[in-house]
């Protein structure tokens, strides 16, 4: 299927924000052991401008990453998730801010969320680059969320359609043609 990019955010207007989010969390964690958890694949490059825009006073975060498998296709996430890469260090004690691509359905979040408030964090809170609301279908609170978007497929600053458009530095959202 052929698709057309409309341009949606721009690579300027990512860093601005990235740099606000990375302010915002900042003062809320001052002096404070965080975690940093980013999830491939999707979050890479979102999760490299967002830690090194992170002054915790004692220095930055401790960085780390999960990946999970979900059944479903490019387009529909699906709707069971599994571990394909686990976290490594332990977050027992330590503030842990999950960081994703998009929150979509809520479905890998929540998944998410839930395993690691099992493992005894002080604290646990979820940062998201786009907050997708349209397909919402679990409640999860996105804490830090850099755009809220209503709608359509978005490619782009590590967001992929079938795996191409990751590289790209602005976000576009495909249109069926
Ligand atoms: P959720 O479990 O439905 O919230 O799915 C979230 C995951 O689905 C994200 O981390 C993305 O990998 C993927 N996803 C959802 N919407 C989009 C999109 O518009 N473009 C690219 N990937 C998406
Ligand atoms: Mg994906």
């Amino acid at each position: 299927m052929a698709h057309r990019m409309l341009p949606v955010i721009t690579a300027a207007e990512i860093q601005r924000r990235v740099a606000e989010l990375g302010a915002e969390i900042s003062a809320f964690y001052q002096g404070q052991p965080l975690v940093c958890v980013c999830v491939l694949k999707g979050a890479f490059m979102f999760f490299a401008d967002l830690v090194r825009r992170i002054d915790l006073g004692t220095g930055g975060p401790e960085i780390d990453f999960v990946r999970l498998a979900s059944y479903g296709n490019a387009t529909s996430p699906g709707c069971q998730a599994v571990f394909s890469k686990d976290i490594e260090v332990d977050v027992a004690g330590k503030h842990v801010l999950v960081v994703e691509d998009i929150v979509d359905t809520g479905r890998s979040a929540d998944f998410l969320l839930g395993v690691l408030e099992k493992r005894g964090a002080a604290s646990l809170k979820m940062c998201a680059f786009i907050d997708k609301h349209e397909r919402r279908e679990v409640g999860v609170t996105v804490d830090f969320a850099g755009f809220p978007i209503q709608k359509g497929f978005i490619v782009g600053y590590g967001m992929d359609y079938a795996e191409k458009y990751r590289e790209l530095d602005a976000v576009y959202e495909l249109v069926p043609e």
